[in-house]
């Protein structure tokens, strides 16, 4: 069981990030193999829109992406995590997210079904705000929905915290690192619980 958590905030050891390194603390303790990559640490451009990949499935650029892209395909499990910037991911994530757009035209357009070992891939989104807004994840479930689509994972859970705001302030928020610990081990875990709806802890 291989566990791959990405955190894509620009701000190193922020709330998102040490939610994020708690989730795969939980994942380690349900005996997955996990591996933490911090998305700063790879190049990638944003979807120049060429639509080569409508023909081909694949992106035509030439960056760090593919590299990142194996990871996540190789991955069991995969977490997200993302601060809330106006009301939505950050633009590192979005870009990322964007570059799927030669996921979705494999899927959609090319229907090129992914390969049956995929089938029980699951994931997780963590993502932190700093205001009192309880809206500000819409978005984030609907881009992540999305993305997983496209990626052919199934989408198992949410862990949503707003009223967090400076870098490490996470940690005085007890019920929030252990709800990370938790559903990273929950995550880890090959059991056949099929839902319709991610689950969702939300601290609001
Ligand atoms: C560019 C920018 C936009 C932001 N927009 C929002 C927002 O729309 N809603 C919100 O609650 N917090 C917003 N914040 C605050 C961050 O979400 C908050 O500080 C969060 O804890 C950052 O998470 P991180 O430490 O994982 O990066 C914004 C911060 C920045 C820098």
């Amino acid at each position: 069981m291989k566990v791959l958590g990405i955190s894509t905030s620009p701000r190193a050891n922020g709330n998102s990030d040490l939610l994020l390194r708690r989730a795969l603390a939980g994942a380690e303790s349900a005996d997955a193999e996990v591996e933490y990559v911090r998305l700063s640490d790879f190049k990638i451009g944003p979807c120049i829109e060429c639509n080569s990949c409508y023909t081909t499935g694949v992106c035509v650029l030439e960056d760090d992406y593919h590299r990142l892209l194996r990871k996540i395909l190789d991955a069991d499990r995969l977490i997200f995590a993302s601060p809330v910037f106006f009301m939505s991911l950050c633009a590192q994530a979005k870009t990322l997210i964007d570059r799927g757009q030669c996921l979705w035209a494999a899927k959609y357009i090319l229907k090129k079904s992914p390969p049956p070992e995929h089938n029980d891939r699951k994931a997780m989104v963590i993502a932190v705000g700093g205001s009192k807004s309880k809206k500000q994840f819409d978005c984030i479930r609907l881009m992540m929905k999305t993305y997983f689509d496209s990626l052919g994972i199934r989408y198992e859970s949410n862990l949503f915290v707003n009223q967090v705001d400076e870098a490490g302030d996470i940690e005085k928020h007890a019920a929030a690192m252990e709800e990370a610990f938790k559903l990273g081990s929950a995550l880890a875990l090959r059991q056949c619980i099929r839902r319709n709806k991610p689950v969702d802890v939300e601290f609001f």
